[in-house]
């Protein structure tokens, strides 16, 4: 299947900073360091799973890969004294054996966190999915991830594991916006799929 891009946009997110939304590009590997150097050691470990120091260059060139309708990725960017800062990402990997189902890991660096960027994020993130083949996303999250927990259980996800240190959860992607459960999330995520244009092929 052949990948339609994101056409990038702005949006205001809560306390009135514009953020620009836009596919991930090989270029972006500075902007992808910079944004892991701004995340608190709290932040690292809810999206690692392990404490990390430093991305390596490996790393840094898998997460700024060209998208694929396999393995997509979007930047939200705030323009700071005339320059690109990264204030989160978002990717999904289609899972290998169910092509309906994709791994996703959104981060917020800790400056922007509850400002509805990740609830943003995670709506152009579902509707690129599901104009993909994508049904459904699954996230590995920390017990003690309250944010993520929270986001997904509002927007529907139910956990897939119980009793492990780290658990899945299992959200459907529609498209239908509106299936969505009602709520702040909900809304985010219905506002997000009315910004999120994909290039036609
Ligand atoms: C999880 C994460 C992406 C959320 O991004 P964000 O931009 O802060 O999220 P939003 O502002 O869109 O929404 C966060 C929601 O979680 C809620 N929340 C935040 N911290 C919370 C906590 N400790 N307990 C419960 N809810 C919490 C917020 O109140 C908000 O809900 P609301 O809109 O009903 O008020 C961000 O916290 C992050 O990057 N964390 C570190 C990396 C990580 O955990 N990634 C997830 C791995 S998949």
């Amino acid at each position: 299947m052949a990948y339609r891009s994101l056409r990038p946009f702005d949006v205001e997110v809560r306390d009135g900073y514009r953020v620009s939304l836009r596919d991930v590009v090989p270029d972006d590997g500075d902007l992808i360091e910079l944004g892991f150097d701004r995340l608190s050691k709290r932040s690292r470990f809810f999206r690692f799973m392990v404490a990390k120091k430093r991305l390596t260059g490996r790393e840094v060139e898998q997460f700024a890969a060209l998208n694929t309708a396999d393995h997509t990725a979007f930047g939200a960017l705030c323009m700071r004294a005339s320059r690109a800062q990264a204030v989160g990402i978002a990717r999904y990997i289609r899972t290998s054996g169910e092509h309906h189902a994709a791994e996703i890991a959104i981060t917020v660096v800790d400056a922007f966190q509850n400002r509805g960027v990740g609830t943003l994020l995670l709506g152009v993130l579902a509707k690129v999915a599901k104009a993909h083949g994508i049904t459904e996303f699954l996230a590995l999250v920390a017990k003690e991830n309250d944010a993520i927990q929270h986001l997904l259980r509002e927007l529907g996800g139910t956990e897939e594991t119980q009793g492990d240190p780290e658990g899945s959860i299992s959200l459907p992607i529609y498209q239908d916006p509106q299936n969505y459960p009602d709520g702040k999330a909900g809304i985010y995520v219905r506002r997000a799929y009315a910004l999120t244009k994909l290039t036609t092929v």
